[in-house]
């Protein structure tokens, strides 16, 4: 499904963005791990988190949709998984194998892990490497540490204290949810800290959890086995992921003035803000409360006059999803946007750092890969009227679809398919702002 996106009026009005993707899939996660029912308001339905749904289910949840976005969970409770009769396939979501691959490992089941030719590209020795130290048998995989993976939990897992070599979430919540399973502390160093929804969830369903600084940028996670979860109510903030396309469009667009309600504010999460806040961009925050344990914002944001910056490689972890559109609205800012530190987008849907310098080859942006750095020289405009290749990922035809609204021409982008695995009503939500994608 090709789609394209062309300069026309300002992007205004008031938008409410679809759920938190990485809370959505914990919220189910924990439901599968409680005894008792959980229900969950704002629920993303996006294609990622309907696959962990439906592999709670297969865990033995009973797993129900009473309406849009407010969802029941009845947990089979941790220790009491069912071996699934089938493969789980998660489709494009590392998040939700990753995490669940770490609970699976604390039981004593045998589960087949698949996902779709983009996931099975993605590197998953990364968390078979502790869940093994913690005592799970990998039983088959495919070259590389890749799925499909076969495993066979622990009975007992092992409590570790386990460093990791990447900054990634997803790897500390695999640890730390196999540790719920295992008789005494599971700890997590991280030498970069990286988003804390797991853990914020861990207590918020009454696990014993201590967080304690580690190093200048990282932190130490630590969580005693064996707890007694109960079932909780919980709202899902909206995604600052999701939301950086609007606001995006917003800032690259002249004279828009769009306002975004319940957005989830997480210091873990808020990197681009911090950036584009930097760059001169035009952000206000309009009101402020607590939802479920996280605090949401209400933004409104102005079209601007941008100036390129420096982000710092430590900033990476609270924006790592944010890069590709941030590259788009380099390329509408005034002088070089320096990105330091980007070793992870290549392991992201796609080779991210590969597929944003593509589409800024293709739409005329100058820009250079120095390592793991990516540098666009932004002149205050960009050319467009490229093909974008969008490779299975849904950020980065959202990314280049936002470019399109502010460039000289349109750009298309080759497929817009996966857009539905985060962010199902974007299209037709970006239009309802004024965008023009046809
Ligand atoms: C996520 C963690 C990040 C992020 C992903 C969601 C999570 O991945 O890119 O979209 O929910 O834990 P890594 O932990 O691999 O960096």
């Amino acid at each position: 499904m090709p789609l394209t996106a062309r300069r026309a009026g300002p992007i205004k009005g008031r938008a409410r963005i679809p759920g938190d993707k990485s809370i959505s899939h914990r919220a189910l996660l924990f439901g599968l791990l409680a005894v008792g029912e959980s229900e969950i308001e704002g629920l993303l339905e996006g294609e990622d988190v309907l696959a962990t749904a439906k592999a709670c289910g297969q865990l033995g949840a009973r797993v129900e949709r009473k309406a849009p976005g407010s969802w029941r969970i009845a947990g089979a409770g941790l220790g009491s998984l069912l071996a699934p009769r089938e493969a789980i396939d998660f489709g494009n979501s590392g998040t939700g194998v990753r995490l669940m691959m770490g609970l699976a490992a604390g039981h004593p089941i045998e589960t087949v892990f698949d996902g779709d030719a983009s996931l099975r590209s993605r590197p998953m020795r990364r968390v078979l490497d502790p869940l093994a130290k913690m005592g799970t048998e990998i039983l088959e995989q495919a070259e590389g540490g890749r799925l499909p993976v076969r495993i066979r939990g622990a009975r007992d897992p092992f409590p570790i204290e386990y460093e990791s070599p990447v900054p990634s979430a997803q790897v500390k919540s695999a640890v730390l949810l196999c540790g719920l399973a295992a008789p005494g502390e599971t700890a997590v160093i991280e030498r970069e800290a990286t988003r804390d929804h797991t853990e914020r969830m861990l207590s918020y369903f009454g696990a014993d959890v201590e967080v304690s600084k580690h190093g200048a940028h990282g932190r130490r996670v630590t969580v005693k086995g064996r707890p007694r979860l109960a079932p909780q109510k919980l709202r899902v903030p909206g995604d600052p992921s999701s939301a950086a396309f609007p606001v995006a469009a917003a800032l690259i667009v002249r004279d828009s003035d769009l306002v975004l309600e319940g957005l989830l504010d997480n210091p873990s999460r808020t990197g681009l803000l911090t950036t584009l806040k930097e760059m001169g961009a035009d952000i206000e925050e309009i009101a402020r409360r607590e939802e479920s344990g996280e605090t949401v914002v209400d933004l409104r944001v102005r079209g601007s006059a941008l100036k390129g910056v420096d982000v710092p490689p430590e900033r990476a972890p609270s924006m790592i999803d944010e890069y590709p559109v941030l590259a788009v609205i380099a390329s509408f800012a005034e002088g070089d946007t320096i990105m330091r530190g980007l070793s992870e987008l290549r392991v992201k849907e796609s080779d991210r750092l590969a597929a944003v310098a593509a589409g800024l080859e293709a739409n005329g942006v100058s820009h250079e890969i120095r390592g793991d750095d990516l540098i666009v020289h932004g002149t205050g405009r960009a050319p467009g009227g490229g093909e974008v290749k969008t490779h299975m990922d849904h950020r980065i035809a959202m990314s280049f679809l936002m470019m399109g609204l502010a460039s000289d021409k349109p750009v298309r982008i080759d497929d817009a398919s996966f857009v539905a695995t985060s962010f199902p009503d974007f299209v037709p939500l970006m239009r309802s702002l004024g965008a023009d994608i046809s």
